[in-house]
C-alpha cells in the first residue's frame, strides 16, 4: 500500500475522531486533539492513502529522552494492512533521531492486536498500572528501549 505519513493539523480532526470515536470506549475529544496539536512536546502524525485519505494516526511525545506513545489508531476497514506498524516505526524513528532513550507506552491487556503489534516490534512488557482504565482494568506499561541500533526498519 502506498501510505504517506505526515503532520496531523486540524484539517484533519474530523477524520481523525471518525475513527476515535469507532475505536474507543471513552474516545478522545476534539479538544484534546487540539491540546495535541498545541503541544510542545507532541508531534501527532496521520497515514494517508495513495488518494488522500486519512487512515490512521498516531499521538507521541518526546520530552527530553522519553518517548511515549498516547494514541495510535486506523481505521477499521483498513487494519491488518500494515498501517499501525508504520505510524510506530515512524514514531521510533523520530524519537531516536530526537534523542530519546526508550519508547513507553500503556495498553490494555485485553488488547491482543495492539500488544502483537508492540511486540513484534520489540517493545517489552515493563510493569503494569493497577486499575488504569474507566472500566477498572490494569494498564499494561512497555517500552521499546534503543540500544544504539535500531531493531526495527527506520524509515
Ligand atoms: C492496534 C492497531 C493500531 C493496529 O493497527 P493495524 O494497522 O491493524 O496493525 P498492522 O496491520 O500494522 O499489524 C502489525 C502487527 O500487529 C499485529 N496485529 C495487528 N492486528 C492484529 C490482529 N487482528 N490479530 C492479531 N495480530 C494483529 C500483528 O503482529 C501484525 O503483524 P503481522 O502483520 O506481521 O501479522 C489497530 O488494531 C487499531 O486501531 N485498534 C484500535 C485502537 C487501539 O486499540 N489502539 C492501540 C491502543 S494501545
Amino acid at each position: 500500500m502506498n501510505l504517506t505519513i505526515c503532520p496531523m493539523t486540524e484539517a484533519d480532526l474530523d477524520a481523525v475522531l471518525a475513527i476515535e470515536t469507532v475505536s474507543y470506549p471513552l474516545p478522545w475529544s476534539r479538544t484534546h486533539f487540539l491540546d495535541e496539536l498545541g503541544s510542545p512536546h507532541a508531534f501527532p502524525l496521520v497515514a494517508l492513502d495513495q488518494d488522500g485519505k486519512l487512515v490512521g494516526y498516531i499521538c507521541p511525545m518526546l520530552v527530553i529522552d522519553e518517548g511515549h506513545i498516547l494514541n495510535v489508531s486506523v481505521d477499521p476497514a483498513r487494519r491488518g494492512k500494515g498501517i499501525g506498524r508504520l505510524l510506530v516505526e515512524k514514531v521510533l524513528a523520530e524519537c531516536r533521531d530526537g534523542g530519546a532513550e526508550f519508547v513507553s507506552l500503556e495498553v490494555r491487556p485485553s488488547n491482543v492486536d495492539a500488544i502483537a503489534l508492540y511486540k513484534g516490534m520489540g517493545f517489552v512488557e515493563t510493569g503494569r498500572r493497577k486499575r488504569y482504565y474507566e472500566n477498572g482494568e490494569d494498564a499494561l506499561l512497555m517500552e521499546y528501549i534503543f540500544d544504539g541500533e535500531a531493531g526495527f526498519d527506520a524509515i
